[in-house]
């Protein structure tokens, strides 16, 4: 196969609005790795579908608010792909296709299969489309010949499972199909004001999309170290929450200081949590003006999702016209 430059895919479910943990988590990795890859970023409204069939009414909602903070955040449509995954039909037609060959226990095997259905009880999940999610995870990552996808380790077995599927298609038709590979990188932990998980089931979310004053009363009612109850107690920034926001939202110098006047008591958790709004808040300005712009010209947008999916689906084309050939089907 011919030299290309290094292709990256990835993408995300619309499940919600966008908050400072996908950001850090996620978001912040594939702004940077479009600077320097060819990357391909999709909003994955049919995976929505495997969980949320029965009320799929937000998810094209959902698909356009997150792909409002992808843009706001930084994603620039000029390096780097961006579009809906059902917009793109080759998706669907890949799946199936690939859906052929699949021994069903490969599907039954991938950790995630059991996990979620039992942590999404109140959902029936024993449906064909939800065992079929890594596949078509596969067929989303083949589609566009990607070689890294940057994903958690909780997504590490279904890429596993996309290179079983592609070295299978690769040894019945010969070689077509690109095997791909995770990529992990480090990420920093972002827990919610409560020390919890941030997740929408806590309600505990700094989202990108907040105002001001919303960040405002969610850091001022974080829980710090719960040891320090006056302010002239030394408190201990190893365990408080808003003492992480510092180490991704304030100068190295910034974080020494205030590791310093926390431990010998000299800055208060009250002030310390004044300051770390203000931060955060200065951090999401710029976002703020951007999706203002964004939301007063949906045609933005459109124009941006038209030039995406085209690029998209001249590639995804492409593959597809392999993958027929070479089983003799076209
Ligand atoms: N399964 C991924 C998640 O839940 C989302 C996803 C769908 C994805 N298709 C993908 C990620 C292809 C990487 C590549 O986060």
């Amino acid at each position: 196969m011919t030299a290309k430059p290094m292709r990256i895919v990835s993408g995300m479910r619309p499940t919600g609005k966008l908050h400072l943990g996908h950001y850090h988590g996620v978001l912040r990795n594939w702004i940077s790795l479009q600077q320097d890859y060819e990357c391909i970023f999709f909003v994955a409204d049919l995976h929505a579908l495997t969980t949320e069939y029965a009320a799929p009414e937000n998810i094209r909602t959902w698909s356009r608010e997150i792909l409002i903070d992808w843009l706001s955040a930084g994603l620039d449509p000029d390096k780097a792909t961006i579009f809906v995954q059902s917009d793109v039909k080759e998706h669907a037609e890949l799946h199936l296709l690939l859906s052929m060959i699949t021994p069903l226990g490969w599907l039954e095997r991938v950790p995630s299969y059991k996990e979620l259905q039992q942590e999404l009880s109140q959902k029936d999940l024993s449906t064909y489309g939800f065992l079929g999610y890594p596949l078509l995870q596969t067929a989303d990552i083949a589609l566009y010949d990607g070689q890294k996808v940057p994903v958690g380790q909780d997504q590490v077995p279904h890429i596993e499972l996309s290179r079983e599927v592609v070295r299978r298609f690769n040894y019945l038709y010969g070689e077509t199909l690109v095997e791909p590979q995770p990529l992990l990188t480090e990420t920093p932990r972002f827990l919610g004001p409560d020390r919890r998980k941030m997740s929408k089931s806590y309600d505990n979310c700094l989202f990108l999309s907040d105002t001001p004053r919303d960040i405002d009363k969610k850091i001022m009612s974080a829980i710090t170290d719960p040891a320090r109850i006056r302010k002239d107690d030394p408190g201990n920034p190893d365990i408080c929450v808003i003492f992480d926001y510092h180490k991704l939202h304030n100068t190295p110098d910034g974080v020494a200081h205030v590791n310093e006047k926390c431990r010998n008591a000299t800055l208060g958790c009250v002030d310390d949590k004044r300051k770390m709004a203000e931060l955060v808040n200065a951090f999401l300005d710029p976002i703020r003006k951007k999706r203002e712009d964004l939301e007063r010209h949906p045609e933005i947008l459109d124009e941006i999702l038209k030039k995406g999916t085209a690029r998209a689906e001249i590639l995804a084309k492409a593959t597809l016209d392999r993958v027929k050939k070479a089983m003799k089907f076209a």
